[in-house]
């Protein structure tokens, strides 16, 4: 007989390890299917996130801003540092260690809370009151199936690297954030292609290592989902302090490879016929959701036509007791949207009301300095016919900041001009990712810019500077 359970999740990132735990939590009989295979060829639980994504893209961002720090920075606080050596080999063995902590984590969670990780990939066979989904046992012999069945199930296959026409990736010279993550020498030369989150962050790893960077991007604006303060002042420091070379407004044309250097052809911002040539090149140009693969025409499953599954604001499915979370629906492709989606999920099963506000979910890029925001940006509210007032505090103002040696950057508070409320939130300084969180509770709390600046904040701390900005959106900053 198949082995059936309550809630059957498929795939094991962010969204769907987390929805299978909650779901278990809530007192549901829980499997998840998951497949995933590392470079070593082991099964591994985590998806993305945790194997190809956000943990080692950051492990990578801080051996490479501790390298940055010694050989640029510390000689300000009068330490000398001579004979600065890289061990790329140690330093990536550091992140794969963090990426196997934290996969193993996950095989510990799932045993703690009697989930039951069912190793292949999962397609769905029937539906109606029940669901038949076959998995592929990837740890058996080939063609070695098995059917199961699950009363409700959570689809959160997530995204893969989308790449371009007539640009092949192998993840040895032209690579996406797969083999980016994995060099084994720094390139001398390295080609981005996409001047976005993942051209940005893993730029700024290779850059910080010694490698010269140039990335080109199809639009002719930098940063276009940021406010223009911060794009304006991220286009500053990236460029003429960090010489990363942004070419924007560039058509990608041929891209070939010759032993050890690949060579892209493109028109610049002028139309001008280009060529670099470079040692490495990274292709990062969005992601794509993973909804083949589930057979999701057997069961009458609707996809949109960009490949997303389609779901409503509660993450259901056009088919009754199908649920979809993450990097595979709508929304921001991001793991904090995804866990929170994958959780709501299960609450929802277990007849909750739990609710996710999509307009103060986060985002951050871990470049140095972080940018970091949530809410609306001020040129979002003007083109919305919103009237707002602003609030900005410089980091150079912040003690806290001098004596760090981080004294880049602002925050800026956008308020509504009639009642206070918080908007949005704008930060760029190097620890954008944690000052933002106060402003994302504050948002959340439906807080006026005046609740902000009337609340004690401890000194001397970065968050200070936070506070002075919502000081200043009512022009009475006190240390400036
Ligand atoms: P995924 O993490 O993609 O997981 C989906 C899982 O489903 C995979 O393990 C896959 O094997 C499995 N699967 C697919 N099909 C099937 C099937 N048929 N059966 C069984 N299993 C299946 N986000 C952030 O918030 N912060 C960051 O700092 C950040 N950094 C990133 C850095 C990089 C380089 C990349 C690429 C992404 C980063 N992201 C970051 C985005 C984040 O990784 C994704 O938003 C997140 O992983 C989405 O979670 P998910 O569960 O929807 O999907
Ligand atoms: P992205 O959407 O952030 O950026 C892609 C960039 O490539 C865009 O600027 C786009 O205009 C450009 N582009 C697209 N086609 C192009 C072409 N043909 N030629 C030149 N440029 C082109 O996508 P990215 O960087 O691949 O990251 C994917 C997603 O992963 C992000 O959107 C984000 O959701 C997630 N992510 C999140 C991180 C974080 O939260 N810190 C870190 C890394 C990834």
């Amino acid at each position: 007989m198949n082995k059936s359970f309550d809630v059957v999740v498929i795939g094991a990132g962010p969204g769907g390890y987390i929805a299978a735990i909650r779901a278990a939590q809530l007192g549901f009989s829980v499997a998840c299917i998951e497949g995933w295979k590392n470079a070593k060829g082991d099964l591994a639980l985590g998806g993305t996130c945790l194997n190809v994504g956000c943990i080692p893209s950051k492990a990578l961002l801080q051996s490479s801003e501790n390298v940055e720090q010694v050989e640029h920075k510390f000689a300000d606080h009068g330490i000398q540092v001579s004979g600065v050596k890289v061990d790329l080999g140690k330093m990536q063995a550091r992140k794969d260690g963090i990426v196997t902590k934290m996969t193993k984590g996950i095989e510990f969670l799932f045993r703690k809370n009697k989930v039951t990780w069912l190793k292949g990939f999962g397609k769905f066979v029937s539906g109606g009151d029940t669901y038949t989904i076959e998995v592929s046992a990837e740890d058996k012999a080939a063609d070695a199936k098995e059917l199961i069945t699950a009363k409700h199930v959570i689809i959160a296959t997530g995204s893969t690297a989308r790449h371009l026409p007539g640009i092949a990736v192998d993840n040895v010279n032209i690579c996406d954030n797969e083999g980016a993550l994995a060099f084994t020498a720094v390139p001398k030369k390295l080609g981005v292609i996409g001047a976005g989150v993942i051209g940005l962050e893993l730029g700024s790893v290779w850059r910080r290592l010694g490698a010269e960077v140039t990335i080109l991007e199809a639009l002719p604006t930098f940063l276009g989902a940021c406010d223009d303060s911060i794009s304006k002042e991220a286009w500053k420091v990236f460029t003429k302090e960090q010489g990363l070379d942004i070419k924007l407004g560039v058509k990608i044309g041929k891209v070939t490879q010759k032993k050890g250097s690949v060579s892209v052809e493109y028109t610049d911002d002028k139309g001008l016929a280009q060529k670099l040539e470079c040692e490495k090149l990274i292709v990062s140009v969005g992601r794509v959701a993973n909804s083949q693969g589930l057979a999701a025409e057997t069961v009458g499953l609707k996809i949109s036509e960009r490949g997303l599954i389609e779901v409503d604001e509660h993450c259901r499915t056009n088919l009754p007791n199908v649920y979809a979370v993450g990097d595979v629906v709508r929304g921001p492709m991001l793991a904090h949207k995804a866990e929170d989606e994958g959780a709501a999920v299960a609450e929802t099963i277990a007849g909750q009301k739990p609710h996710i506000d999509f307009n103060t979910i986060p985002w951050i890029i871990y470049t140095s300095p972080e940018i970091a925001w949530v809410g609306k940006t001020e040129q979002q509210c003007k083109a919305e016919g919103i009237a707002v007032k602003t609030g900005q505090f410089p980091f150079l103002a912040n003690g806290r900041a001098l004596g760090q040696g981080e004294p880049g950057g602002f925050v800026k508070i956008v308020a509504d001009a009639a009642t206070d409320r918080i908007l949005g939130a704008h930060i760029v300084h190097a620890h954008a990712s944690e000052l933002i969180q106060e402003l994302v509770t504050a948002m959340e709390f439906k807080a006026a810019s005046e609740d902000i600046a009337r609340i004690v904040h401890g000194h001397p701390t970065l968050s200070e500077a936070v506070r002075e900005a919502a000081l200043a959106v009512d022009k009475r900053t006190l240390n400036m």
